[in-house]
């Protein structure tokens, strides 16, 4: 039999055609897969990437309950109108803690990846309440409630240990003190202020939403949004990767 006719059997006989497709992809997909399970170099260390702070993990759930990952990317690409107009090209490190991560899809507003320090809170507290007060034009919805709805804490404790289950460093004084470190984020004049910046370095300290009272869900996602993208100096971070 020439090779030709043993061929024929795939050509003639489409589930064997389809056996055979999937044999042949199965290897490819696993010769590309499984050595980044195996290398060390997968997602490259780099300096000042932490676990989020129990405050911004709680803004973050808000971010995702609320579907702003359906506007919003935050994976800034190494094209150079996007570097130009979003800043450094987004590391994989940066979402190395990301359960799930918020690349996103689309982005019929602006991405979102290095946002953290580009307005004040009051900005964000006055554009998230009501986008069209700052940007007449902008079509993304309000979201006044947030301001009003004190946050849940009573569960924050869970959330960071089931991050930690899925491989976030959570060490179990963060996990402790979990309430604690939310509280003391959103109050300058909390007594545990001190302890919590030692578990959390760099992390900001301050009543995002400008109001008083418990923090509310508004408090969470600002300190979420100011974050983002601020935790790599990219200077130091150029310097050592010899990029320039
Ligand atoms: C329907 C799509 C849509 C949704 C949903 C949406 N946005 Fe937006 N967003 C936009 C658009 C469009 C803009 C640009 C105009 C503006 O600033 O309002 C924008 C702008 C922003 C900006 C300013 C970005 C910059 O660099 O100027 C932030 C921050 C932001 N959105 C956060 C959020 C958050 C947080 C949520 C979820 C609570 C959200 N957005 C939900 C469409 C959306």
């Amino acid at each position: 039999m020439s090779l030709w006719n043993r061929h024929k059997i795939f050509e003639k006989n489409s589930i064997v055609l389809i056996v055979g497709i999937l044999l042949v992809i199965a290897i490819g997909g696993l010769v590309e897969i499984t050595p980044l399970f195996y290398l060390k170099s997968t997602i490259e260390v780099v300096d000042g990437v932490r676990p989020y702070t129990p405050l911004e993990l709680a803004g973050r759930n808000i971010y995702v309950r609320e579907g702003c990952y359906l506007c919003h990317s935050q994976m800034i690409r190494p094209l150079r109108d996007e570097v130009e107009r979003y800043g450094h090209y987004s590391l994989a490190a940066e979402s190395m803690y990301d359960h799930p991560f918020q690349w996103g899809s689309k982005r019929t507003g602006p991405d979102l990846a290095r946002v953290g320090g580009k307005y004040s809170d009051d900005w964000h507290v006055t554009h998230l309440i009501d986008p069209r007060a700052i940007v007449p034009q902008s079509v993304m919805p309000g979201y006044p409630a947030l301001a009003r709805t004190e946050l849940d804490t009573s569960d924050i404790a869970a959330h960071l240990r089931t991050n930690r289950a899925v491989g976030v460093p959570y060490s179990d004084a963060q996990i402790a003190n979990a309430a604690a470190d939310l509280k003391a984020q959103v109050d300058p004049d909390n007594s545990g202020v001190e302890a919590f910046q030692k578990r959390y370095p760099k992390a900001l300290v301050r009543n995002f939403d400008g109001r008083g009272g418990n923090p509310t869900e508004l408090d969470a996602l600002i300190a979420y949004l100011q974050m983002l993208g601020t935790l790599v100096d990219f200077k130091l971070y150029n310097e050592k990767a010899n990029l320039r």
